[in-house]
């Protein structure tokens, strides 16, 4: 006998078979005819199995009638073409109870819990249909991730979780460090001498895998690196975490336009991927979550992103007499509330917005020949707003100092990442697209904290 998804078992290309199921009861109940209906889960897909169980079965009294929510179970049989809703069954010959769940204490009995609540039950919340179907889309879309550049010759790179530099200079990084903090080691100046400390050095996980994913592409032409990041930034909203993790591609004589071009078909390599593979999951999250999920990715794989600079942005934005709480002036760094005016009101889909002032973005990015602005691109998408961040890098030396200076970096301390605009340097560009923020838009999901698994806030860091 073997073993068979309940995915697998649900096609009528089963029928006729003799399979073992495994799972979790969702539901059970008597049929007057001297029988169970038992719903059966095994997370391969949202819909459940039914199990005939008839009280022929030598458990039946002393068991199967005991069955409740949770129950883990294996059960032995043929599937049969079912006269209900669903095309299969499985008329059950034998039923092996692993592990109960008393119906007095298990917490997901019928009863909705709100989103807010099962994030207290991290540990259970992938049993119900919502978290199941996260999951399922989560990991469909990471292997969208990978197939996208894999079949176009990118490189996979592994980047460092434990870095000295902060990418995005906003100083926004967990220290990492084996001192004690009650008895560190101080140096003449009082502070803490880091020079004792595991690296030699003050330490901290990454904020992005940029800068070493540049060192690659430097070399080895179309690169992607796609890991876990973090951001010490004490935002608690629906769209940050301190645990995220980025896909950022990085290309080797590459501009902007060739970075817009890449990240709009990216988009909507993930969408269509989604659309096709993970249609029942999908059918649920635009049910029951947002119903207009199904028709945004519908349109915009088929459509064209609208791009537009900064200033073009503002120029809207200032002519819209919104009453924004943050007023709009040139020079302003958008707020999400603009964003989603931009992209929910005024173009109604995604907008790559570049060219931003020099002011509000980091150092490595290429300074235009108007001197006031870089060669940034952001992707915003309605409801969510940024979703992808990217430029194209400096390449000058010269600039690219001035730029460290300016942004009080030494570029001593950088001295690897200036020595790739000393030999050899070519125009190259890149972007970091956040995974969370692909599955909220996805899903329609309104809280980042709910497509993750295990989500790191503030204050919050449990399982
Ligand atoms: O715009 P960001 O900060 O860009 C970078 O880190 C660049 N070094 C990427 C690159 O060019 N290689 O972040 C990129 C994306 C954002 O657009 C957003 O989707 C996501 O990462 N992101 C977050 N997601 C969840 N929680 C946070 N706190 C996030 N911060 C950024
Ligand atoms: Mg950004």
């Amino acid at each position: 006998m073997s073993k068979m998804t309940v995915l697998a078992a649900r096609q009528p290309a089963a029928i006729g078979s003799q399979v073992l199921i495994q799972g979790w009861v969702r539901t059970r109940r008597d049929s007057k005819g001297g029988f169970s209906f038992i719903e059966i889960n095994d997370g391969s897909c949202m819909a459940n199995l039914q199990i005939i169980a008839d009280a022929d079965l030598e458990n039946y009294e002393s068991e199967i009638t005991r069955l409740t929510a949770g129950c883990s179970i294996s059960v032995s049989g043929e599937i049969k073409e079912s006269g209900g809703k669903q095309a299969t069954e499985i008329l059950a010959a034998k039923v092996e109870i692993h592990g109960w769940a008393d119906p007095d204490e298990y917490p997901l009995q019928k009863k909705r819990h709100s989103f807010e609540k099962l994030r207290e039950w991290a540990h259970l919340r992938p049993r119900t249909n919502t978290f199941g179907a996260v999951a399922r889309v989560r990991n469909r879309i990471c292997k969208s991730i990978h197939d996208f550049y894999q079949d176009r010759g990118f490189l996979y790179v592994h980047t460092p979780i434990i870095t000295a530099s902060d990418c995005e200079g906003a100083g926004e990084m967990f220290r990492v460090s084996t001192l004690d903090p009650a008895n560190a080691p101080r140096n003449d100046e009082g502070g803490i001498d880091y020079t004792q400390d595991f690296f030699d050095r003050p330490s901290f996980l990454t904020v992005s895998g940029q800068l070493e994913a540049e060192i690659y592409a430097t070399a080895l032409g179309n690169v992607y690196t796609f890991g876990p990041t973090f951001r010490a930034e004490n935002s608690n909203t629906s769209r940050h975490l301190a645990e995220f993790w980025m896909v950022e591609p990085e290309m080797a004589f590459c501009d902007l336009d060739g970075n817009m071009d890449l990240a709009e078909a990216f988009l909507k390599q993930i969408f269509s991927d989604v659309l096709e593979d993970c249609a029942e999951d999908m059918a649920f999250f635009n049910q029951h979550i947002d119903d207009t999920v199904l028709e945004t990715l519908q349109g915009i794989v088929k459509s064209e992103f609208t791009r537009l600079s900064y200033s073009e942005a503002v120029d809207i934005l200032i002519a819209s007499e919104q009453k924004f709480d943050h007023q709009v002036e040139w020079g302003c760094d958008l707020q999400s509330e603009h964003e989603r005016y931009l992209t929910e009101q005024h173009f109604s889909g995604p907008v790559i917005l570049y060219d931003y002032p020099c002011t509000i973005k980091p150092f490595y990015m290429r300074v235009n020949d108007d001197g006031k602005t870089v060669r940034a691109m952001d992707v915003l998408v309605p409801k969510v707003g940024e979703i992808i961040g990217g430029s194209q890098r400096e390449e000058r030396l010269d600039v690219l100092e001035d730029r460290m200076r300016q942004q009080d970096l030494d570029p001593a301390e950088y001295w690897w990442y200036t020595d790739l605009r000393k030999y050899g340097t070519v125009p190259h560009a890149g972007f970091g697209l956040g995974l969370e923020r692909t599955v909220q838009f996805v899903t329609g999901m309104q809280n980042i904290r709910d497509v993750i698994p295990f989500p790191r806030t503030p204050g919050s860091a449990e399982f």
